[in-house]
Parts: structure tokens; C-alpha cells; sequence
């Protein structure tokens, strides 16, 4: 049931104020300011390193979450994708907890890395939206994400639910390092309990971002470009595009531009530049001049102070209201899903089910 939607995948978007409502409800019920965890939970007095391993989008959560938990929590993280993983035999020391995030929980990579990590690691813990799967089974602890079924092949209220999740874990993780002190973690919270409304606002520009998509699919490459926690977002938009709209995207942080891709900037490409107005705003806004001063159509996605201090010369603007900068990622998802999705529409691709792809990827 499409609730009245023309696709799942539209559905699916504008269900994510509710669903991630749910699970900040879950984590953090009313009244209480500590995340809570089930079962046994996780000590992470005991936690000297962190390991994710995922694939896909649910890997661009994890690459998103390793900013929140060395910032937050200054907890050393390293990120994997979960075909490399296993075969580059990594040591696994002392202290290691290993989390691996899969919608499905059915991955067979990312299984075939938890199995890897069995009697090494101290802890297996996993984030997954199907509480019944091999993942979630396999583990010590499972978190569920309450995202409810995702049928779009291309995840969306998955990976938003995803990053809720690995946040609240990640204030959970900086509480019991006592790297938080009370005040700030109050900020926290209180942030994440506003964020459904925020979400809101963002679905609310569905217009704009229609038309802004209605330009994109006329293009052949579309560059994406985001520093700091807004990088894996990055990604994450390049990966959305090519998967439903067939638009080859790629994405790289700010910085790298100079180092290479600037080279590719004529102008037929646009690049979608995902910042919010935070300490990283005036390096990016430089990275998008040496874009336009190429003649590339630079598409910024941004708050009311970022549109007003930098969109001269910029060819198209995306508005997001003001958010907690940790809560960015979460937000700026919203505009990089509906670009995706409003291209593949204006190219009449099969947005739910595209081409050579699977909801589930069980083979390795
Ligand atoms: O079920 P999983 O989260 O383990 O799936 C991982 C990837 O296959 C998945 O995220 C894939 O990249 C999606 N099609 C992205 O939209």
C-alpha cells in the first residue's frame, strides 16, 4: 500500500518524521534524558575501539557515525566495508566492539564480517530494521531501528532511522566515557526530540527540489561535495542518483576537489554542494567558487545564513531550516533522497524497483 503515494519510495520519504519520532521515543523515552539501551546494553567504560562494518547506504551511516563518536565520545572508530573486511584479515584487539548495520539484517557480506569478527571481538553488537534476521540473531545485542518495512530498493527512512540510532548510541557511548557533561547532553537530547518537526520543514521544499531535479536529469555527471559529518552525506546523495535515476555521480569531500575531480568541472556539470552554515561553511564556500569560477552549475543545499552569505553566482538553491549542527546529516538526507528521486521520476526510470538490483544482496 502506496497510502496514496505514486511510488514506495515517496512513501517512505514522507514517513520519516514519524518513524525516526518512534525511535527517539524508543531510545529516549519521555522524561528520561539517558539513552536506553536493551538488555544487557552496552558498558562502553569497557570500549577502547570501535570497528562498523556495512554496506551500501547503511555503510554511509556508519562513515556518518564515526564523526559523532570520536567528536562526542572520542572513541577511536574504524570503518569498513564489509567485502574488504573480512578478507584483508584485520586484527581484532583487546577491547574492540564490532557493530555492524544492515537493514535487512540478511546482507551476506556484512553476515560473512560479524562471523569473521565471532571470538574476537568483545562485544557483537548490531543496528537492523529486521529484528527476526541473521544479523540480528547472530548478535549479542541487536538495536532495531523501527523503521518499519522498506520496500524502495533504494533505502531511505532505513538510513535516516539508522543514523538516529548510531547517534543515540554514540551520546550513550560519550555519557559512559563521562566525555558529556550534563548540560551538553541535555542540548543533545533535546535536539534529537525537535528533530521530527525539522524534518517536517525539509519535506515541505518537495517543490523546489522537484524543480530543481527537473534540471539535474539533463545531466550526463553530477559531481556531489560535502566536508566534515556532511562528506559520507555526500556519498550517500551520489549514490541515491545513480542507483534509481542511472545518472553517473560521484561524490568526494570539498577538499579533494583541487586533487583531481576539478578537472571534470566544464559547464555541463552541476554539483550538488551539501552545506549547512557550520565551521566548515567558509571552506566550502571557497571549494564552490573554484567550481563556478569553471563555469560548473553549483547547486547548494543550505540554511537561511548559508543561502544569504553564498549564493551569488550559485545556479540553483535548496533551503533547509536551521538545525543543531550534529544533527545535519540526519536532515540534509531529506534533500539529497527527494533530488534522487524527483530525477529518476523526470527520466521515467522504475524508481522502486530499478535495474540490476535487489532490496536484499544474500549472495557475496
Ligand atoms: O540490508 P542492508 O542494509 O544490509 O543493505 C545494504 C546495501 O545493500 C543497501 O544499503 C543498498 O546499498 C541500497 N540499495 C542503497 O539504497
Amino acid at each position: 500500500d502506496k497510502a496514496g503515494h505514486r511510488h514506495f519510495m515517496a512513501k517512505e520519504i514522507a514517513e520519516q518524521p514519524e518513524v525516526i519520532g518512534d525511535t527517539i521515543r524508543h531510545y529516549l523515552p519521555s522524561g528520561d534524558d539517558m539513552v536506553n539501551l536493551p538488555g544487557d546494553g552496552v558498558d562502553f567504560t569497557k570500549v577502547q575501539r570501535l570497528t562498523m562494518v556495512a554496506c551500501g547506504t547503511a555503510y554511509y551511516a556508519c562513515l556518518t557515525a564515526k564523526y559523532w563518536f570520536e567528536q562526542i565520545a572520542r572513541l577511536p572508530v574504524e570503518v569498513d566495508v564489509a567485502s574488504e573486511f573480512r578478507y584483508r584479515e584485520p586484527p581484532i584487539t583487546e577491547g574492540t566492539l564490532a557493530l555492524f548495520v544492515s537493514q535487512s539484517g540478511e546482507t551476506a557480506d556484512t553476515l560473512a564480517a560479524l562471523r569473521y569478527c565471532r571470538d574476537k571481538a568483545d562485544q557483537i553488537v548490531s543496528v537492523i530494521n529486521v529484528p527476526e534476521s541473521s544479523i540480528a540473531r547472530e548478535s549479542d545485542l541487536a538495536l532495531p531501528i523501527l523503521a518499519g518495512v522498506e520496500i524502495g530498493v533504494a533505502s531511505t527512512k532505513a538510513f535516516t532511522c539508522q543514523l538516529t540510532v548510531l547517534l543515540m548510541l554514540a551520546i550513550k557511548a560519550a555519557a559512559d566515557r563521562g566525555e558529556l557533561d550534563p548540560e551538553t547532553m541535555a542540548d543533545h537530547v533535546a535536539a534529537l526530540r525537535g528533530l521530527p518537526a525539522i524534518l517536517n520543514v525539509a519535506l515541505d521544499q518537495n517543490d523546489t527540489i522537484k524543480a530543481a531535479a527537473q534540471r539535474l536529469s539533463e545531466a550526463r555527471d553530477v559531481l556531489f561535495l560535502g566536508r566534515g559529518q556532511m562528506y559520507p552525506l555526500a556519498l550517500e546523495g551520489a549514490l541515491k542518483l545513480k542507483e534509481i535515476s542511472y545518472i553517473h555521480a560521484e561524490a568526494y569531500a570539498s577538499g579533494e576537489l583541487k586533487h583531481g575531480p576539478i578537472a571534470l568541472i566544464d559547464k555541463h556539470m552541476p554539483v550538488v554542494v551539501m552545506a549547512p552554515r557550520d565551521t566548515l561553511f567558509d571552506k566550502t564556500v571557497s571549494n564552490m567558487q573554484e567550481v563556478m569560477a569553471r563555469r560548473g552549475k553549483v547547486m547548494l543545499i543550505s540554511d537561511d545564513r548559508g543561502i544569504s552569505e553564498a549564493s551569488e553566482g550559485v545556479w540553483e538553491t535548496i533551503r533547509m531550516p536551521h538545525i543543531h549542527t550534529t544533527l545535519a546529516p540526519i536532515l540534509y538526507a531529506i534533500p539529497a533522497q527527494l533530488l534522487a528521486y524527483h530525477t529518476a521520476v523526470a527520466k521515467g526510470t522504475d524508481v522502486d524497483q530499478p535495474r540490476n538490483l535487489a532490496k536484499s544482496v544474500t549472495v557475496e
